[in-house]
């Protein structure tokens, strides 16, 4: 088979391919090559001159095409390549922030373990006692269990010694998480204002903390300030004032800072300290209980110590609707509390 009978076939093959353009272009160079060709073999040698002429001018104007549309590939090309560059550079960046942010994250949650274990420590090495070393084990981990449910945004404020232990706190954000209240109380603020700040803020209610010295007032609100909680929990300066409960007055953080709250469903009662005198905390219940929701459920921290013991017995015998629930957990007492009203209208 001749080359040119190949290229012919090859041609045929591929016409249906072809452009409109380049099919009228392959035509007139067709064209003028026939015509040159008879035009020289029939003695007509100008006429072929000319148009041999013109098929070199449609020649060099196609491939002066091809070189224009071969450098806009190339330049579309060295775009795609540029932005693809741009991309996988932008990506590097996010991934090496993101491998950074999340070492920053698990070394701060490491050194506030560190923090709280060597904390636990050394209250057990102050005091010492067997029964304090038989309780460190539980004290650990809870505080690990604490730190698992939570990652907080700044160096956490210790437990333990005036602030709530550890097992204590673990319980009372596990009776917010499973009760889901919406207006809390804390008379005592400190540390624990914000545990229950961060459990509030995933449960969605809001706590208001009572503090009867306003430089704890003020250390607990920075506090709150620095995790970003200051939209879940506020800190009110509530002076003590005398508190007349049945014919005695006690000192007790003054009612009038109470005055605007009701529906408060779960209390934690953590103040004033003992130091302030025999029965520091037993006005508390006659204070509270008409800012209380009809069910509500209150902790009691310090339980097992003499006054809060005789506090209870006298609240859950002068207060109907008020019980005790289960043992003491830790340190601290549970109670919980229905409005007889509220019982009432359930059982009929
Ligand atoms: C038992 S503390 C409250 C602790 C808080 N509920 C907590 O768990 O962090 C009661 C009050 O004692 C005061 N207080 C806190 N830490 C103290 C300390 N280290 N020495 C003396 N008083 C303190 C504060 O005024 C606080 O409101």
């Amino acid at each position: 088979m001749s080359n040119l009978s190949r290229i012919g076939r090859r041609v045929t093959r591929r016409l249906p391919r072809l452009s409109g353009r380049q099919v009228v272009a392959l035509f007139v160079v067709g064209a003028l090559c026939a015509g040159a060709a008879a035009t020289a073999l029939t003695g007509y040698g100008r006429v072929s001159a000319a148009l041999f002429a013109a098929l070199t001018g449609v020649i060099l104007s196609a491939l002066l095409m091809l070189f224009r549309r071969l450098s806009r590939v190339q330049r579309a090309g060295v775009a795609a390549q540029k932005d693809l560059r741009t991309t996988v550079e932008e990506m590097q960046r996010r991934l090496v922030a993101a491998v950074e942010r999340e070492r920053l994250t698990a070394g701060d949650r490491h050194l506030e373990l560190a923090e709280a274990i060597a904390r636990v420590k050394q209250v057990t090495d102050r005091k010492a006692g067997a029964a304090q070393l038989l309780t460190l084990p539980r004290e650990l981990e809870a505080t690990v269990q604490l730190f698992q449910g939570f990652v907080p945004r700044a160096p956490m404020p210790s437990s333990g010694d005036y602030a709530l232990n550890p097992t204590d706190l673990l319980e009372v954000l596990h009776l917010i998480r499973t009760r889901q209240p919406r207006r809390v109380l804390e008379l005592g603020s400190g540390t624990s204002t914000v545990w229950i700040a961060y459990a509030l803020e995933k449960a969605g209610g809001r706590l208001i903390s009572l503090d009867h010295d306003a430089e704890y007032a003020r250390r607990t609100r920075d506090a709150l300030e620095a995790h970003g909680l200051s939209g879940v929990a506020e800190v009110r300066d509530a002076p003590l004032t005398p508190v007349p409960v049945e014919g005695r007055e006690y000192p007790w953080y003054d009612p009038e800072v109470l005055s605007d709250l009701t529906d408060v469903d779960f209390v934690l009662i953590d103040g004033p300290p003992a130091a302030i005198g025999a029965d520091a905390r037993y006005p508390a219940l006659y204070v509270i209980e008409k800012r209380l929701a009809d069910r509500a459920t209150i902790v009691f921290d310090d339980a097992g110590r003499k006054d809060e013991q005789a506090a209870m017995a006298a609240w859950t015998q002068r207060f109907e609707g008020l019980t005790r629930e289960g043992e003491l957990l830790g340190r601290h007492a549970v109670l919980s509390f229905v409005r007889p009203a509220a019982m009432a209208a359930a059982h009929g």
